[in-house]
């Protein structure tokens, strides 16, 4: 952090990709990838993340996060608040695919699962689990005693959601975070992350494989090309003015959603690595 930094909290860059290449062995997973998100004041930009699969969308976001094996780059660097990453860190949390919850946890404890690594006393962590598992719309008297095996897959994914967002993490990695739910629950789980995402005002970085739900939630919108993976198209957008609903049938909206859906066409039909 520079000085100018930590006289008033703010930083150069969220997330700062250099040049960064990722190879295992001899295969190329992404290449050269460079993009940055500015520290915007009182605003945390939301990320969108489109491309083929296999392309490489879990690798960025494990750089960003720290994890191995895909964490470190093999070329390039990546930064985050203006520093490199070295390992995994409280100012970032991730919301996986698969429901990662713990099967032997209630709801509550599931929720608190984080405080209590940090060494929160019981009563107040309960106390802040209680208020999270009613912020992400689960009913405090029925579900927070309930087992992960108990609950439809929106639930648990609400219990992810308040377990990652309960750390006020500065920076949160979403990884197709609805991709197994149904499309009225995931419209549902659209508005609720969109409301709960400007309370927090983290970063968001957003895989999906959906057009659809990356125009509506992003700020910007990033297409990976196919393997190996690289920015080929950026898009800005403003914010949503409607329910996703009615969203959907906005003519700014269809024409934004038909010109990513081009970009992708092409990729899909250029090449099939990564298959
Ligand atoms: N630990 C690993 N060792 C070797 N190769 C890996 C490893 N993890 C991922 N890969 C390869 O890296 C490439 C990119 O993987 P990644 O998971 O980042 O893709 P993705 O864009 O998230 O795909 P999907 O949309 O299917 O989730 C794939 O070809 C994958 O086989
Ligand atoms: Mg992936």
């Amino acid at each position: 952090m520079s000085d100018a930094a930590a006289a008033d909290g703010q930083y150069a860059n969220v997330v700062d990709f250099r040049h960064v290449t990722k190879r295992f062995g001899n295969i190329t997973v992404i290449r050269d990838v460079t993009f940055s998100v500015p520290d915007l004041p009182n605003k945390g930009e939301f990320i969108a993340i489109l491309g083929p699969s296999g392309c490489g969308k879990s690798t960025v976001l494990r750089l960003i996060a720290g994890l191995r094996p895909h964490y470190p780059a093999t070329e390039g660097t990546v930064l985050v608040l203006d520093k490199p990453v070295t390992r995994p860190g409280s100012d970032r949390s991730m919301v996986f695919q698969d429901y990662t919850s713990f099967d032997n946890r209630t709801v509550e404890d599931n929720v608190a699962f984080g405080l209590e690594c940090r060494g929160v006393p019981a009563a107040e962590r309960r106390e802040r689990a209680r208020e999270w598992v009613a912020k992400v719309g689960l009913d405090v008297k029925r579900d927070a005693t309930k087992y992960p095996s108990e609950l439809s897959g929106g639930m648990r994914q609400r219990v992810a959601i308040a377990r990652t967002l309960i750390l006020s993490p500065r920076i949160i990695l979403m990884d197709e975070p609805f991709g197994a739910l149904d499309p009225t629950t995931r419209l549902h789980m659209q508005e609720l992350l969109v409301h709960l995402w400007k309370e927090a005002q983290a970063t968001v970085f957003f895989v999906t494989h959906s057009i659809e739900e990356a125009v509506y939630l992003g700020d910007r919108v990033y297409v990976f090309s196919s393997s190996p993976g690289t920015i080929i198209r950026e898009m800005t957008i403003p914010p949503p003015t409607l329910p996703p609903k009615d969203m959907l049938r906005e003519r700014a909206f269809i024409e934004r959603v038909s010109e990513l859906r081009d970009v992708m066409d092409g990729l899909a039909t250029s090449t099939r690595a990564g298959d």
